[in-house]
């Protein structure tokens, strides 16, 4: 019987990472979960096993933390892992000169240093293996620098760039990286308001759910797209992005953010 794959997930009881944790297990992985909150996370794993029956294995982090990122890594050596999705993170809504430094180097932490950390930790035994998916969670905010969100959108334009360069060194070496980059996708990472605000502008429905970001993902990974953007708006506001002149753009990007300046 052939061996199942194990996957490692960060940010796993997040919306997003949830959606990838099941696509996953529907594709015969076991699971190696890793979130901030060690009761959230034993509920999802307990669930997971008895609806899949499957292995998981939950690992605790703050991954803003560098002792803690330091130990997960500890607690990986040894641990076969054939799939790694980096999940994990949190939006912002402050203006950078009133935000508290700590708060915006934890954020960096988070969605930029944990993830070069990881997979520099992880990277050795898949290419010892030749054979080896990574994928890093990125944002459309990544394209679109905006007030409120200035170390957000800085965090995601280092995880495309970086994924780029490494599917630039280990592409040929039988690792696939990605970088997703979802809009606005229904989870936890919203506030009620912000729903409503986004709800329709102009009509269109800029909103996905996470399964249907997870399934373009997945299909981007077997299709060799590195920079993943899931969902037709998504693409298009990423390629019309560019075309607009720059002094345009900040006023429209100025206009569309709510946030108290
Ligand atoms: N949802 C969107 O519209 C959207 C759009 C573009 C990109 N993204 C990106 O997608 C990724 C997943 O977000 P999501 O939408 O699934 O949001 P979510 O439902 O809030 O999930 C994020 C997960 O990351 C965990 N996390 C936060 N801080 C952490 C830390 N310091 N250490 C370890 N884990 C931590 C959260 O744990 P707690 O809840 O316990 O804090 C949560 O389980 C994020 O990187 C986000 O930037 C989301």
């Amino acid at each position: 019987m052939a061996v199942r794959k194990t996957v490692l997930i960060t940010g796993a009881t997040g919306g997003i990472g949830t959606a990838f944790a099941r696509a996953y297990v529907r594709n015969r992985y076991n699971l190696v979960l890793c979130d901030v909150n060690e009761e959230r996370l034993q509920a999802m794993a307990q669930q997971l096993q008895q609806e899949y029956k499957c292995n998981v294995k939950v690992l605790v982090a703050n991954l803003a933390a560098t002792a803690s990122v330091d130990d997960l890594i500890v607690q990986l050596q040894g641990i076969r892992i054939d799939a790694f999705v980096a999940a994990a993170g949190y939006g912002e809504k402050m203006l950078f000169a009133k935000e508290d430094i700590q708060a915006s180097v934890s954020m960096i932490h988070v969605h930029s240093i944990s993830v070069v950390q990881l997979i520099h930790a992880i990277l050795p035994q898949m290419l010892k293996r030749r054979k080896g998916d990574i994928i890093a969670v990125s944002s459309l905010a990544a394209f679109i620098p905006a007030p409120g969100s200035s170390i957000y959108s800085a965090t995601k334009a280092f995880v495309n760039s970086f994924i780029e360069s490494l599917h630039m060194e280990v592409g040929q070496k039988g690792i696939r990286v990605q970088s997703l980059c979802p809009g606005l996708t229904h989870t936890g990472f919203h506030k009620e308001a912000d729903i409503k605000r986004f709800d329709k502008i102009k009509g269109l429905n800029l909103w996905m759910e996470a399964d249907e970001v997870v399934a373009a993902s997945l299909q981007g990974l077997e299709d060799g797209h590195i920079v993943c953007i899931p969902g037709f708006i998504n693409k298009s506001i990423k390629h019309t992005v560019p075309a607009i002149p720059r002094q345009s753009f900040y006023k429209l990007v100025a206009k569309l953010t709510d946030i108290d300046r």
